[in-house]
């Protein structure tokens, strides 16, 4: 049994492989349509999600599988520990998706678990997210380009650096082996020991991890230009007003892209906020493919659940 919950100890293989596999299912989706009878997943949401929480529903459906979604404010978490919540679950279904708080507490329901849990989001990782932004970029660099790898791609995350999409867009980056630069507040560098790991792996592959507090030099000559919401589920509505004047000079605009190259594609997880991490002419303009990138979680979370599930292969 194997759980997700960071994209830290993936290999490059394996993110290839969830690539064409996501891939070959958004081709033929009916081809797949049975390979989940008869399981079911519990899906766990303590903060909320539209496209986490549908694009999971839908794929373990489309797959022919179940779902049961609880809140976990439903739930008698805190009467109970997350041990039991844990094995109670185990003994009931296939697979655990859950969109926690605490990183830890989802490694406490994964190490209890006897199946595959999955991390919907937690505060300190988003590795579903990024797993098919990879599909999304490959699709329009990698397949349009007639290239085989990441190596010659720059992406550049501007915003918030202590933050879940951040943290697993180091490690993911660092593992495919595409160039990537954050460009943040010093107040809101990544995680010391995200960075840290994930400099090893980008030796490793032979591609750049530059950590800047200058949004231009960050920007420079990037083909991927990437923004996240600034106010992420955790953070208290008492700090929005302190976080704008923060982020503000991090804020994705026509100016600053003038530094991207000329063909940059936009992307932003969503839910976005126009006005705030981009601009609206950014988000609705033509280099913005936030739709694209949306609808491949559907996609790529039907090649993670068939992978973990071990239901990939026809046996
Ligand atoms: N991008 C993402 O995970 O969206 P939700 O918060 O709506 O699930
Ligand atoms: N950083 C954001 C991601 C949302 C998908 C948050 O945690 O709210």
């Amino acid at each position: 049994m194997t759980s997700f919950l960071t994209l830290g100890n993936m290999k490059k293989e394996e993110i290839f492989y969830l690539i064409e596999l996501a891939q070959a299912i958004k081709k033929q989706p009916l081809k797949y349509k049975d390979r989940l009878a008869n399981k079911i997943v519990l899906m766990i949401f303590e903060k909320p999600s539209l496209r986490t929480r549908a694009s999971f529903d839908v794929a373990v459906k489309q797959l022919g599988g179940d779902t049961t979604i609880i809140e976990k404010q439903d739930m008698p978490l805190g009467k109970e520990s997350i041990e039991d919540t844990a094995k109670v679950s185990s003994r009931y279904y296939d697979a655990i998706v859950a969109r926690l708080f605490k990183h830890d507490d989802l490694v406490k329901l994964a190490e209890n678990s006897t199946i595959p849990v999955i991390n919907g989001l937690t505060n300190e990782h988003h590795p579903v997210q990024i797993l098919s932004d990879l599909l999304t970029i490959y699709e329009k660099f990698i397949v349009k380009d007639n290239a085989s790898d990441f190596k010659d791609l720059k992406l550049c995350f501007l915003g918030d650096g202590f933050n879940n999409i951040t943290h697993s867009l180091i490690q993911g980056c660092a593992i495919a082996g595409m160039n990537i630069s954050v460009g943040c507040p010093s107040k809101f560098m990544p995680d010391l020991e995200i960075i840290t790991g994930a400099k090893k792996l980008a030796q490793a592959s032979g591609i750049k991890l530059f950590i800047t507090s200058d949004p231009v030099a960050a920007i420079k000559d990037t083909d991927i230009v990437y923004a996240d919401s600034w106010m992420s589920y955790h953070v208290p509505k008492s700090e929005e007003e302190e976080r704008i004047k923060t982020f503000m000079p991090y804020q994705i605009n026509a100016k600053i892209v003038k530094h991207a190259k000329t063909n940059f594609i936009f992307m932003n997880c969503l839910p976005a906020m126009r006005g705030y991490e981009q601009t609206a002419e950014i988000i609705d303009g033509e280099h913005s493919i936030v739709f694209d990138q949306a609808e491949n979680r559907l996609h790529m979370q039907k090649a993670l659940l068939l992978w973990l599930l071990n239901a990939d292969k026809i046996k």
